[in-house]
């Protein structure tokens, strides 16, 4: 049997009945990191792992939902005025189930068999992958239209609003618009996206530090309060600025001196990082793959040093990443503090780049690092 039958009898077993079965992807970002939340540039592409529910409707106005991972069922009703975050995994679902009801999409009550394996806390959006499988599901049942767009903003607000992280839109939107082979550029301020194809001679690797810092949450929130901060001071000099995505290098030359030297650091990343994505989605596209690799060479200096999101770890994976032959750019990716990087390499330097890579490492701090090489996946979908 597989794992899609499996799932479909585990739903009968659990709740009874026929389910329909649906899919929403992991991300991996190539190139972009906190600029979402600045209305700019990323390019993530969805990943072949994926959050999967089985799903049918139920005529009472209210959702149950088993976690096959975490082994538990819990119980909402839809029409609760108050709706309160419990802070687990179910929070997702709630709040995604919240946020499309705040947006006037009439959904109905269901059941829901949830399974995963996109890696938990290692920045390849696992919580991402969750709220949009939920929200395309909820629709889905209710024979709500296909909005994608739409969706992947219900479900940021779930996470904004319901979760309490002020992400950006980057995760859902890759899970909601993915398409095999491809990454997504997208202008995160109008929301137009490219698929952009990925150079066949090179290979998209995946390496997870397995360090998971718990200050991830926080500290995303405090970068995102000094953007602000920096868009604040510019502003009262330069009135077209709305968001860090209109300030250049060169108002940043002039008007550094409003700014601190730390929250200066924060608004250089974010400028000179937007500047990165759009160069490095050209270069991908034109097979350009040693610039390409250079950009992220260098967003992963931007990030460490002006953003300091980085860790030890991971330093160290993209130090020795950078040494081994048929290894072009090497950076972390998510929303730091650990988590994984990703690391484009030509397709003949695959096989070595894992072996040195995971021994390398091991001997550098003691851990394996798990590696998987991407095959970018379809955006969210109903998978039978
Ligand atoms: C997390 C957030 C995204 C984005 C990245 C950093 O994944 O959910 O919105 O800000 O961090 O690029």
């Amino acid at each position: 049997m597989g794992a899609r039958d499996a799932l479909i009898e585990r739903f009968r077993n659990i709740f009874g009945g026929e389910a329909r079965l649906y899919r929403a992807p992991g991300r991996v970002n190539l190139i972009g990191e906190h600029t979402d939340y600045n209305g700019g540039f990323v390019l993530p592409a969805a990943l072949e792992q994926c959050t999967w529910i089985a799903a049918a409707p139920r005529p009472e106005r209210r959702l149950r939902a088993h976690s096959l991972r975490e082994k538990t069922t819990l119980e909402f009703d839809l029409d609760d005025p108050a709706p309160t975050p419990r802070h687990d995994w179910s929070d997702y679902v709630r709040g995604v189930a919240v946020m499309l009801q705040r947006d006037n999409q009439a959904i109905g009550g269901a059941d829901l068999v949830i399974d995963s394996d996109v890696p938990i806390g290692s920045g390849l959006s696992s919580s991402a992958a969750l709220e949009v499988a939920t929200g395309f599901a909820l629709l889905d049942l209710a024979h709500l239209p296909e909005d994608r767009t739409r969706l992947a903003l219900s479900c940021q607000r779930a996470e904004n609003e319901f979760v309490g992280m002020r992400c950006g839109v980057m995760d859902q939107f890759a899970s909601c618009h993915g398409a095999a082979d491809r990454a997504l550029l997208i202008d995160c301020r109008s929301l137009e996206f490219r698929l952009t194809p990925i150079d066949p001679s090179v290979r998209l690797v995946i390496c997870n530090s397995m360090v998971h810092h718990e200050l991830a949450g926080s500290q995303y929130n405090v970068r995102r309060a000094q953007c602000e901060e920096a868009v604040a001071r510019l502003s009262a000099v330069l009135p077209g600025v709305r968001e860090l995505r209109d300030v250049t290098m060169d108002d940043l030359t002039r008007h550094g001196g409003l700014l601190s030297e730390v929250v200066l650091r924060r608004a250089r990343h974010i400028v000179t990082e937007n500047e990165r994505v759009v160069r490095a989605a050209d270069a991908l596209a034109a097979g350009e793959v040693e610039t390409c690799g250079r950009l992220m060479r260098e967003s992963h200096v931007s990030m460490r040093d002006d953003y300091e999101i980085s860790c030890k770890e991971i330093d160290i994976l993209v130090d020795l990443a950078s040494k081994i032959p048929g290894v072009l750019g090497a950076r972390m990716t998510g929303g730091g503090f650990g988590g994984c990087t990703i690391n484009l390499v030509r397709v003949d330097a695959v096989e070595r780049f894992g072996a040195e890579i995971a021994e390398s490492y091991k001997a550098a701090t003691g851990i394996t690092a798990p590696l998987l090489v991407c095959r970018p996946g379809a955006g969210a979908g109903v998978a039978n």
